[in-house]
């Protein structure tokens, strides 16, 4: 069984990709919206509620989790490998590295919140480009709010995303980095403010495919026919009206 969590439904946008590679595993999704966002809490926070929630999914049987969160990982997946030794933990990466082999502006820019921008994880991707690419970042202010709603497009979705994102066209960005699991349910109204030229990345493919090889190599796959449990520290509407999006086809 395959256990993933975010601090609310954005790692739904990570699940719809590794059900892609692995359809007929079991999963437990949760999301900790009494506690989202998690942008702004601090490290101590988050690992606390990280702790909380391993905990529990290996207590239903997990035996990988999938930390589909850029936020939790920079806070919490060094603390979470080593108070849960027997359980592989995924994290998320920043995809710094296909941006800056990609763009032509030689300007990328990052979407992530300020938790993710600080950490330790990021700063040391960026450290390893940046004498290549000039980085660009922005904290997309209120897209998490935004998801969490079901707001994926329209006025309001459009002004929100606008503010954050046309600072780093402005800088020239030819590349915008989701570092946000929560950002790719906005990508439509991302690439329509920023052109059909402007290249987006979501890391989301990646970890689904490295979550598929460990588990091949651990020898943790159960393909005994789908199945999902959806858990939430807070209201469930909102974590299920965006499986409906993601769910598999039946
Ligand atoms: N989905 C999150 C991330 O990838 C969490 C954002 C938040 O709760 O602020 O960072």
């Amino acid at each position: 069984m395959i256990g993933i969590f975010d601090s609310g439904s954005g790692g739904m946008s990570v699940f719809k990709e590794i059900v892609r590679l692995l359809p007929e595993e079991k999963y437990v999704y949760f999301s900790d919206n009494a506690h989202c966002p998690y942008g702004e809490k601090t490290a101590a926070y988050i690992q606390d509620r990280a702790r909380h929630i391993a905990a529990l999914l290996i207590g239903k049987g997990c035996r990988i989790i999938v930390v589909a969160c850029n936020t939790a990982t920079a806070a919490a997946i060094r603390t979470l490998r080593e108070e849960f030794p027997e359980t592989p933990f995924i994290g998320m990466e920043p995809a710094v590295k296909p941006a800056a082999l990609g763009t032509k502006t030689g300007v990328i820019g990052v979407l992530a919140t300020a938790g993710t921008l600080k950490g330790s994880k990021y700063l040391n991707t960026r450290g390893l480009y940046q004498d290549d690419v000039r980085i660009v970042e922005h904290v997309g202010e209120g897209f998490v709010e935004l998801v969490e709603k079901g707001i994926f497009s329209g006025p309001e979705a459009e002004e929100t995303v606008g503010k954050s994102l046309r600072p780093l066209l402005e800088e020239g960005a030819d590349t915008i980095v989701l570092g946000c699991t929560h950002y790719p349910f906005l990508r439509d109204t991302i690439q329509s403010i920023a052109g059909d030229d402007v290249r987006i990345i979501d890391p989301a493919p990646a970890v689904a495919r490295q979550t598929r090889k460990i588990m091949i190599e651990r020898e943790l796959c159960d393909p005994s026919g789908y199945g999902i449990e959806i858990l939430s520290s807070g209201d469930p509407a909102s974590v299920s009206r965006i499986y409906d999006l993601v769910k598999p086809e039946p």
